[in-house]
């Protein structure tokens, strides 16, 4: 690990599932950080909360020595587009959603990735402009500190029921990525300061079918909780009752389509430039607990 001493990074979503596992990695590091968070943290040496977001900045140094964004890219890329602070390397969280939501039959999903595409460019403009390197890191789905939207949403729905249902040929292709490893990684681009930056995926280490991922997810509770495959128009209808009841959000028709499409990412790019090395997907049950 590339350490460093005395130098201070900014941090916007330090409190969110990604950014929670980046903060210990750059105080570990040798970096001091400034982290900021609409509501109140704890400090830790090393690392001081500032109150505040992008609708309201507190006061911040005016050059730092990078600047980590684990919050929404777009509030992000505006901000610094807008002025933001100096410093020599920006690094943001964005989304593979970019490319897999671009001809999403949804329209909040096709905005979503036309939102996501003009942070990163007006991002990396001005980056360039500001004789800064600009990494973006995209990961897959992300999984591991009970946080996230997908796995940790089905498996609190199957530790209730005993049961998860899926529609029969949900077999589309998942690298589900642990927030470890994407923090590990997110250090790591911070060396790759001089190296022009640039947008990466970030796939996790193992590639399965979305049926296998959950099956796994629901084998590992305690108890273990039973994969119910239903016909799709079935599980279309009831995924449409769920949520028209409020008890199921998510899981509307494109997502539904989703589940027999492959979304695959090529890890090469991020491993060779900036030594992204995720783990194999082997859940054990506290990665779908919070805290
Ligand atoms: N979860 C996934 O599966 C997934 C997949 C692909 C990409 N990503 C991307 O990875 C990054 C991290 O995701 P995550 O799941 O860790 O996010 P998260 O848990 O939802 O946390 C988001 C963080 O952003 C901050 N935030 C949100 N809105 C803000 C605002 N208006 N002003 C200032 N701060 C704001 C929040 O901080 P406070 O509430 O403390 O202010 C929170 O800590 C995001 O860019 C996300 O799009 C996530």
């Amino acid at each position: 690990m590339v350490t460093v001493q005395g130098a201070r990074a900014l941090v916007f979503g330090g409190s969110g599932q990604v950014g929670a596992a980046v903060i210990p990695r750059l105080l570990e590091a040798g970096w001091d950080v400034d982290a900021l968070s609409r509501e109140g943290q704890a400090p830790a040496p090393g690392l001081r909360w500032l109150r505040g977001g992008f609708e309201a900045m507190p006061a911040l140094a005016r050059e730092y020595g990078a600047v980590i964004s684990c919050g929404p890219l777009d509030h992000f890329a505006r901000w610094y587009t807008d002025g933001g602070v100096d410093a020599p390397i920006v690094v943001a969280f964005g989304s593979t959603s970019l490319t897999v939501k671009l001809g999403s039959v949804d329209d909040a999903e096709r905005a979503l990735a036309a939102r996501l595409g003009a942070a990163e460019d007006a991002l990396f403009a001005c980056a360039r402009g500001r004789g800064a390197d600009a990494v973006v890191l995209r990961p897959t789905l992300v999984y591991g500190a009970g946080r996230d939207r997908t796995l940790s949403r089905i498996a609190a729905m199957a530790r209730r029921t005993g049961m998860f249902p899926l529609p029969r040929g949900a077999t589309g292709l998942r690298q589900p990525v642990h927030v470890d490893d994407l923090a590990a990684t997110a250090v790591a681009a911070l060396g790759a300061r001089g190296a022009g930056g640039g947008a990466y995926d970030l796939p996790g280490g193992e590639t399965l079918s979305y049926r296998d991922m959950v099956a796994r997810v629901l084998a590992v509770l305690e108890p273990p909780a039973r994969l119910v495959e239903l016909p799709a128009p079935v599980f279309s209808l009831l995924a449409a009752a769920f949520r028209s009841s409020g008890r199921l959000q998510g899981f509307g028709p494109a997502a539904q389509a989703r589940l027999r499409q492959d979304l695959v990412f090529d890890v090469a790019p991020a491993a060779a430039a900036l030594g992204h090395a995720p783990r194999a997907f082997r859940p054990v049950a506290g990665m779908f607990l919070p805290g």
